[in-house]
């Protein structure tokens, strides 16, 4: 089905200037920038974004990381959109991404990671609209 799903560029890879590179990726896949912004997140931002994972043990390492530089922010659209930019990503940790993947090629380290990813399409939904109001994503 056509789906939307919310990626980040993290501030690892925006410092590699490798945005266009990964915008190709996205593209070479099928899936279509329907939003897209870069902005420097603020602690209360990266916090709300990333609250589902309040408790965890890495928590306050990943808000640093998030707010530490600007981030490039879009929504992708196409089928599967979900599933295909998760396997476009990689596994979570470097170490264990495939070759050819996203952060198998641009991420240093499970917080360096370079790119985040929804991870259903119930999370994409609620990702997406917390950084693009309805009016800021282009249907195409
Ligand atoms: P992301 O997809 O942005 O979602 C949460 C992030 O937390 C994840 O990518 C990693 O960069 C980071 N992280 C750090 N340690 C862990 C861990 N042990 N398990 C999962 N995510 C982690």
């Amino acid at each position: 089905a056509l789906e939307r799903t919310l990626s980040i560029i993290k501030p690892d890879a925006v410092a590699k200037n490798v945005i266009g590179e990964i915008y190709t990726r996205f593209e070479k896949a099928g899936l279509k920038v329907v939003a897209s912004k870069m902005k420097h997140l603020s602690k209360q931002e990266a916090e709300g974004f990333y609250a589902v994972h309040r408790e965890r043990p890495f928590f306050s390492a990943l808000v640093e990381f998030m707010i530490s530089g600007p981030v490039m922010i879009q929504a992708l659209e196409g089928e599967g959109a979900v599933l295909k930019n998760r396997e476009l990503m990689g596994a979570t940790n470097p170490k264990d991404a495939a070759p050819g993947t996203i952060r198998a090629d641009f991420a240093d380290s499970i917080d360096a990671n370079a790119v985040h990813g929804s991870d259903s399409l119930e999370n994409a939904a609620i990702e997406i609209a917390y950084f693009f109001p309805a009016t800021d994503v282009y249907a195409r």
